[in-house]
């Protein structure tokens, strides 16, 4: 009997891109699962900032993640990460567990960690997966390859408006400050850096309303489903 061929969509680009927000709804339309990947570095990265340790301090990451359990649960279709078994979804959105998870994740043992956990969702299901990774490293044979970015002031912009809706006082200018931060570590780091694949398609959603950039990423994922 021949082998069902499962579907991989890689997303990947830096944040504040709208990654998630598009691919969660792309994933809705088509009928895949969404992966946030960056989630189980934010895991990790809120375990370190619990334990008080130094994120870039390999040798005491690396100790840490001996007792570290980070998995990935569906609860009515919707992501949810667990940090030894204890629901962190909301805390790992704060804006000091994205500096930790951009810290943690330049650590090369992290990404072995956390590597079985992302193939094996994809081996068993037809996924969109978003991070920085996924088309370069995670799913090199991924069928649609998508690099989703924008100008990092409408980045910052939109980052700013989110988090101004949860209740935050941060300031334009120390969120655009923090994303280059992010952006630059993230993307000059030595192992797994943020960049397209050579077979990526680049979309850039500076100037893209929401709509067009949903309708966008489905049609390319559509014209090889
Ligand atoms: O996508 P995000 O902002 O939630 O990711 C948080 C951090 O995790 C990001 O700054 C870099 C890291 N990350 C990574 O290195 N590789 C991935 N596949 C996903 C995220």
């Amino acid at each position: 009997m021949a082998e069902k061929t499962v579907l991989s969509v890689a997303i990947d680009g830096p944040g504040g891109a709208g990654k998630s927000t598009v691919a969660k709804a792309a994933a809705k339309e088509l009928g895949l699962i969404y992966v946030d990947t960056g989630a189980l570095y934010r895991a990790v990265g809120v375990n370190a900032l619990r334990n008080k340790l130094d994120t870039k301090d390999e040798k005491a990451i690396k100790k840490m993640l001996k007792t570290t359990n980070v998995e990935l649960k569906y609860i009515d279709g919707v992501q949810h990460v667990f940090l030894n078994d204890e629901d962190v979804s909301t805390e790992i959105r704060t804006p000091d567990a994205s500096m930790a998870a951009s810290d943690v994740s330049a650590i090369q043992i992290v990404r072995d960690f956390l590597f079985d956990t992302q193939r094996n969702i994809a081996k068993k299901n037809n996924c969109i997966m978003d991070g920085r990774d996924i088309a370069t490293v995670v799913l090199p044979d991924a069928q649609v390859k998508i690099f989703l970015t924008a100008s990092a002031e409408v980045r910052a912009q939109r980052r700013f408006l989110e988090l101004q809706q949860k209740g935050s006082t941060d300031t334009y200018e120390k969120v655009l400050e923090e994303l280059k931060q992010r952006d630059y570590q993230d993307s000059h780091r030595e192992i797994a850096p943020l960049k397209p694949a050579e077979d990526s398609i680049i979309v850039d959603t500076s100037e893209m309303p929401l709509d067009e950039s949903i309708r966008t990423v489905v049609n390319l994922i559509k014209e090889k489903m």
